[in-house]
């Protein structure tokens, strides 16, 4: 099974706004998800320095843009990316 894939921000701006508790991410994954995300840190996506694309802190799911993200966003969109 293919898994799915979590890039974290961890440029500056968004690990401040929160991405430091997202790369926790990986130890918070509820029972049933565990074994099927592989998380890893990105540098910054640059989408920090333009207002138009949303707030810190940015994560990708499977190259999908979560803005303003938090553990609870993240894994509400890897259960989405599971189903689609
Ligand atoms: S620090 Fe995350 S997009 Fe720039």
């Amino acid at each position: 099974m293919r898994k799915v894939r979590v890039s974290i921000c961890t440029g500056t701006a968004c690990f401040v706004m929160g991405a430091s508790e997202i790369m926790l991410l990986e130890d918070n994954l509820p029972q049933d998800l565990r074994g099927k995300v592989e998380v890893e840190g990105i540098p910054c996506l640059e989408k920090c320095k333009d207002s138009s694309c949303g707030k810190a802190p940015f994560v990708l799911v499977n190259g999908q843009v979560v803005q303003q993200a938090t553990v609870t966003t993240v894994i509400e969109k890897i259960r989405t990316a599971l189903n689609a």
